[in-house]
């Protein structure tokens, strides 16, 4: 009988050495990418940065600001061949799990409203919109708005 071994899922504090990882994903999956400055700075900032690893690849990875009772999705990225895999939901909820660890009740995310995949994904975890700020994003003819999504943080299921 042949043993098929999965490769080793590891979810890890991101440092500046994988900001080059980072930025191949980030340039290929966002329209509007973070530069090399935003994700060392939020790593400077002390923001809760994590990226996931498969095999030792780098594939997905997350900023999260925390503030005293709520947490704030700043980026979320999987690299495209992993995509549709469930790599998102593993990265969102260990996202959860580290904002109500730091104290928040509440996560806060914004997201396109073209953003298809993303919306069902937070939509799949209960997220709910509460808001929508205007002309938010920059988009390829002018600037697009952002919806404004929420989630309790009381109990985490997926
Ligand atoms: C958004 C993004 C992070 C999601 O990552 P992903 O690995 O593709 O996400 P997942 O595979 O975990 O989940 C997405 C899909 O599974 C669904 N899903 C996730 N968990 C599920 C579950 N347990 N049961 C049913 N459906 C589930 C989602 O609704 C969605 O459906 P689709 O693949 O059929 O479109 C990724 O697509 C990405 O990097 N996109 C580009 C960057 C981006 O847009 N980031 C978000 C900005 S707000």
């Amino acid at each position: 009988m042949n043993a098929v071994l999965e490769p080793v899922v590891e979810m890890l504090p991101m440092s500046a050495r994988d900001i080059d990882d980072i930025l191949r994903i980030e340039y290929r999956v966002y329209s509007h990418p973070w530069s090399r400055a935003n994700f060392t700075d939020s790593i400077d900032s002390g923001y809760s940065c994590w990226v996931c690893r498969v095999g030792g690849e780098l594939i997905g990875y997350f900023v999260l600001m925390l503030a005293v009772d709520e947490a704030h999705l700043l980026t979320i990225g999987v690299i495209e061949k992993r995509q549709g895999l469930g790599f998102g939901a593993r990265l969102l909820r260990h996202a959860m799990e580290v904002a109500r660890l730091g104290g928040a009740a509440t996560l806060l995310l914004e997201v396109r409203p073209s953003n298809e995949r993303a919306l069902a994904l937070y939509r799949h975890f209960g997220f709910r919109q509460i808001g929508v700020r205007r002309g938010y994003y920059a988009a390829s003819a002018g600037r697009e708005d952002a919806l404004v999504l929420a989630r309790a943080l009381e109990e985490i299921r997926a």
